[in-house]
C-alpha cells in the first residue's frame, strides 16, 4: 500500500506588484530582481484577504471531485498565524463545510511545516487506509517596506488531499532530516514582519540541504542519479539554482548547465510570479512542475527539499503516478495567476500598511471590499475575525 497526493491545488491573491515597479521606487536595476533573484512579480493580498481566505480558496479547489466524507484530519501549516490559540484551519473547516468528525490543528516551523505535516500524515494514512488527510499551507511573506527582503515577498496557499489512493504522487517513507538552532530568519510575537539575515539564511539553507541529503543517502543508499527532477523550497527562484548547483557538485554528478537546469526549471514557473509562499512553497513548486513539465513524468522519482529557517531541512521523495495529468488543475492555476490585477506602488503600499490599521481594542471594523476569491476577511468585532462567502 502507498500514500500520497490524491488532489492538489494552489491559490494566490488577486493583485500583484511587478518588481520593476519596486526597482523604480528604490532606484535599482530591475534585472537585479528579474535575473539576480529570479523574481518577476509578487502577489499582494488585498485588505480583505488573509491566510484563511487564501487557504479556503485553495481547499475548495482541491476538494473538487473528492469524497470529503473520508477526511478526518486537517493540518494547517503557516508562519502567518492570526491567533496565538485558535488554529486558522478551524475557519477553513467552517467556510468549506468539512465534516464535523475531524481533528484540526496548526503546525509551525517557518517554511518547513507543510513538509512536516506530510511526514506525520503518511504513516497515519497507512494505518488508517480508509481515511484522508487535508494539508493546507498558507502564508503571506512580509519583510517591510524598503527592507532587503521586500522583493522576495509573496502570498499564497496550497491544499493537498492525501490518501491511500494517490492519483498524482505516492511518497516514499524514508527521508533525510536535519535540525540546527540558528537565527537566520525569525518573527518575534510583537511584529508582523520577518527579521532576516539574508546572506546567512542562504548559507544555512545550503547547510541544511547538505546535511539532510547526506542523511537521506545514508538511510536509503539512493544517489543523485535516482531522481528525474528536483523540487526545492523557493524563497526566490534563483535559490533553486544555488541549491541544485551545490547538490550537483556535492554528489559529483557530471551535468552540463542546461542539463541540471532542466531538472529544476519547471518547478519555478509559478513562484516567479507569486513570490515566497513560505510553508507551502515546496508544494507550490511541485504543482508548478507537474502542471508545466513538457515531459510525461509518469513513474518518475522526484526529489524534494523543504527548508524552514531556524532551522529544519528535509529531503523527501515521491513517484509520479500513472494518469496524473488528468487530476491536475493546470488551467485553473494558470488563470488565477494570469488574471491578477497589477498594482501601482502607492496602492501596494496602502494594501501593505492596512494590517497595521486593524483595531486592537475590540472595536468593530469592516474591511473595504476588493477583488477576492470565494471567501473574504470581512472585518473584526470584539477581537473576533469575521469571514464571509462572496456571492
Ligand atoms: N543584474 C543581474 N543580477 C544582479 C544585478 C543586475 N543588475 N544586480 C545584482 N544582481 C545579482 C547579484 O549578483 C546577486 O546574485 P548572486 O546571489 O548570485 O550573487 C543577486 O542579484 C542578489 O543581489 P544581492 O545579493 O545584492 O541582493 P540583496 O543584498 O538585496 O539580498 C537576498 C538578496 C539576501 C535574497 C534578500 O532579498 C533577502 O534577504 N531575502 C529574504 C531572505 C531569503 O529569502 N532567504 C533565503 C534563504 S532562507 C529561506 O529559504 C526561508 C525563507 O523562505 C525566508
Amino acid at each position: 500500500m502507498q500514500a500520497g497526493i490524491e488532489s492538489i491545488s494552489i491559490y494566490t491573491s488577486q493583485y500583484y506588484l511587478d518588481l520593476k515597479t519596486l526597482a523604480n521606487q528604490w532606484g535599482e536595476d530591475p534585472d537585479k530582481y528579474y535575473i539576480g533573484i529570479g523574481q518577476e512579480q509578487m502577489s499582494v493580498p488585498a485588505p480583505d484577504e488573509d491566510i484563511v481566505t487564501l487557504a479556503a480558496n485553495a481547499t475548495a479547489q482541491a476538494l473538487q471531485g473528492i469524497d470529503a466524507g473520508a477526511l478526518d484530519t486537517l493540518l494547517f501549516a503557516t508562519e502567518t498565524g492570526i491567533d496565538q490559540s485558535k488554529a486558522a484551519g478551524i475557519y477553513v473547516h467552517e467556510l468549506t463545510q468539512l465534516p464535523k468528525n475531524m481533528r484540526v490543528f496548526e503546525l509551525k516551523q517557518a517554511c518547513y511545516s507543510g513538509a512536516g505535516g506530510l511526514s506525520l500524515a503518511l504513516p497515519y494514512l497507512l494505518h488508517h487506509p480508509d481515511r484522508k488527510v487535508l494539508i493546507v499551507a498558507a502564508d503571506i511573506a512580509r519583510y517591510g517596506i524598503g527592507s532587503i527582503g521586500e522583493p522576495t515577498q509573496g502570498a499564497g496557499a496550497v491544499a493537498m488531499v492525501l490518501s491511500t489512493n494517490p492519483k498524482i504522487m505516492a511518497f516514499d517513507l524514508e527521508s533525510g532530516i536535519y535540525t540546527h538552532d540558528v537565527m537566520d530568519f525569525w518573527r518575534p510575537n510583537y511584529t508582523d514582519e520577518a527579521l532576516v539575515d539574508g546572506k546567512y539564511s542562504i548559507k544555512m539553507y545550503i547547510t541544511a540541504l547538505r546535511e539532510a541529503w547526506q542523511h537521506y543517502v545514508d538511510v536509503t543508499g539512493n544517489s543523485f542519479a535516482d531522481f528525474h527532477r528536483y523540487v526545492y523550497h523557493l524563497p526566490f527562484t534563483k535559490m533553486a539554482d544555488k541549491a541544485h548547483q551545490f547538490l550537483v557538485r556535492h554528489a559529483n554528478a557530471e551535468l552540463r548547465p542546461e542539463e541540471w537546469k532542466r531538472q529544476i526549471d519547471d518547478a519555478a514557473i509559478y513562484q516567479r510570479f507569486i513570490g515566497n509562499t513560505y510553508a507551502g512553497s515546496v508544494f507550490v513548486a511541485l504543482t508548478s512542475l507537474l502542471d508545466n513539465s513538457p515531459d510525461d513524468l509518469t513513474d518518475k522519482r522526484i526529489g524534494l527539499f523543504s527548508y524552514g529557517s531556524g532551522s529544519v531541512g528535509e529531503f523527501f521523495t515521491g513517484i509520479v503516478q500513472q494518469g496524473y495529468q488528468s487530476h491536475l488543475k493546470k488551467a485553473m492555476h494558470q488563470e488565477i495567476i494570469s488574471e491578477r490585477a497589477e498594482l501601482d506602488y502607492e496602492t501596494y503600499k496602502e494594501f501593505y500598511l492596512f494590517k497595521s490599521k486593524l483595531p486592537t481594542d475590540g472595536s468593530p471594523m469592516r474591511t473595504p471590499k476588493h477583488n477576492t476569491g470565494r471567501y473574504r476577511f470581512a472585518g473584526l468585532t470584539e477581537h473576533q475575525r469575521l469571514y464571509e462567502v462572496v456571492a
